[in-house]
């Protein structure tokens, strides 16, 4: 990486994000050094600005850091610092104890905390200001995910020149779910200083046009929201503000050439040796986070084993698990849950130098983790709710040998196009159960078939295809909403 002095004219495009792709680790011996960020945002945009000469505003990752602007693969960094207060109020707060668990079904019950509100926007209004600074005349500036949902509204009123857009990488609660926020008003006025916001899904999409009539009292589209298509539209007076549905996805091309690397296919084979060679390998790759449905998948399995329906001898499950969020209370508890459930069944179904289930609390190198969805017989993909779930697209696109068998939950943005998967409600352990053994048992040309079609959806949509459509509709394209209604 190198470092960049202050650019005098700006960049014509930005991303501007809570994390920058890279975050900055302090080693034992006090040197830094930079390490990809964890999570589906940075995968999903890593390799649209690589090669794009963009720049990319964000946190370093480390509370108190503020390092000179650098140029990592082609892309300008600014970092945006955050003390460790606000680390704590607006990150660990306001962003993953209050919206996270509201936007996500409310699995964990969120904190309405007036404190983590004020560091929130007052930490919004920094990334404003430095997204302000960073964009050229007219630039396209693009906001991501909702610990930024105040921003596009500050960034418009510092620079009414720019092009702004927004996408929530999460899901948008249930109007119901959404009416509990103390700030509610707030956020939508906010969103709306955007020219379009993007959701994974047209239901997303439908919940916020209703929330901008009703509590912006903005008049909005009537007609329905398509995939990509079919915006809707809320008149904010003489601004029209789209709002549309563009499903994320991966760099499928990249994963599938990657996966049919000899190297990569020799170190499936090991990993399957070094498991024991067994009948079958059952995968999960997540964050260690509540959404994710770690403990119904462990659950599912204790019980197949305990009714015999699986034999120890014959599986290995290896669930792997990157550190998040760790020192927020729920996080806590679930790393806790998840490691006693791991000793439980091992300690009754294990062998020794053969646990049935192997855990790794850890990132792995994105080639070894290649490898691992090689070698996975069964793909584990669980969640209560989940945005999208980059994690089920990822395996797919790794089987060109077009074997595996992916369980995925119905609460995934992905099962709306992933649906020859093997759909299961995470909140119906029987029926999660069911889909497991049928995974396992799956008929070979069975199988096929179901990863035949997966392959086309996952390889012909890939991650280009929605920062474009994004993109395009952003700058003007896409279908226009039909008549404003105001109620
Ligand atoms: P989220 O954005 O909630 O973390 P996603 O499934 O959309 O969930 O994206 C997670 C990303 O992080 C994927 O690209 C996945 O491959 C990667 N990832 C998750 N766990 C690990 C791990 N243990 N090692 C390496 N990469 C991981
Ligand atoms: O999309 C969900 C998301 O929160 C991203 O915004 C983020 O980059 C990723 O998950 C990882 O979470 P965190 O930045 O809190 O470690």
């Amino acid at each position: 990486a190198d470092e960049v002095g202050p650019s005098t004219k700006g960049s014509d495009f930005v991303v501007v994000a809570n994390r920058l792709p890279v975050d900055l680790v302090t080693a034992p011996d006090g040197g830094t050094r930079w390490k990809r960020s964890p999570g589906g945002l940075v995968t999903a945009l890593e390799p649209i600005l690589r090669g794009n000469k963009g720049a990319w505003v964000g946190w370093p990752g480390v509370a108190d850091a503020d390092p000179d602007p650098l140029i990592e693969d082609g892309v300008e960094l600014h970092s945006v610092p955050l003390s460790a207060a606000e680390v704590e109020d607006y990150y660990e707060g306001f962003s993953n104890a209050t919206l996270w668990p509201l936007y996500h079904d409310v699995i964990v019950k969120p904190v309405y905390d007036r404190k983590w509100w004020s560091a929130y926007v007052e930490v919004n209004r920094r990334f404003a200001e430095s997204a302000a600074k960073v964009a050229a005349q007219g630039a396209t500036v693009w906001i991501q995910d909702y610990q930024l949902q105040l921003v596009p509204k500050m960034l418009r009123m510092l620079r009414p020149d720019l092009t702004i857009g927004f996408f929530l990488h999460i899901p948008f609660p249930p109007i119901e779910l959404f009416m509990q926020m103390p700030w509610r008003t707030e956020i939508i006025e906010g969103l709306l200083g955007a020219d379009l916001i993007g959701f994974h899904l047209p239901g997303g999409a439908q919940n916020f046009l209703y929330l901008a009539r009703r509590l912006a009292g903005q008049p909005t589209s009537r007609g329905s929201i398509g995939v990509r298509s079919k915006l809707g539209v809320v008149q904010v007076g003489f601004r029209s503000v789209r709002v549309g549905a563009f499903p994320i996805s991966i760099d499928s091309g990249n994963l599938d050439e990657r996966s049919k690397l000899k190297s990569i296919r020799d170190r499936a084979k090991q990993i399957r040796k070094d498991l024991g060679n067994p009948k079958h390998i059952m995968l999960g790759v997540d964050r260690l986070d509540y959404t994710k449905g770690i403990d119904v998948r462990l659950n599912a399995l204790l019980e197949l084993l305990e009714e015999k329906r699986v034999d120890p001898a014959s599986v290995a499950m290896l669930q792997l698990a990157t550190p998040s969020r760790e020192r927020v209370d729920s996080y806590v508890q679930l790393r806790s849950q998840v490691e006693r459930q791991v000793g439980r069944i091992n300690g009754e179904y294990g062998e020794m130098a053969h646990p049935v289930v192997n855990y790794l609390h850890r990132p792995v190198p994105r080639d070894e983790l290649i490898a691992y969805f090689v070698a996975a017989d069964v793909m584990l993909v669980t969640p209560f709710r989940d945005g999208m779930n980059l994690v089920a697209k990822e395996y797919v696109a790794c089987r060109s040998d077009l074997g595996g068998a992916l369980v995925l939950s119905e609460f995934t943005g992905a099962a709306a196009e992933l649906r020859q998967a093997y759909l299961c409600n995470p909140h119906d352990l029987e029926g999660v159960k069911d889909s497991i053994v049928a995974a396992l048992e799956q008929d070979r040309d069975e199988g096929r078939k179901r990863m035949r079609a997966l392959r086309r959806q996952v390889l012909t949509h890939d991650v280009e295809r929605w920062a474009k459509s994004f993109l395009a509709a952003l700058s003007g394209g896409g279908v226009a909403g039909s008549a404003l209604i105001a109620d």
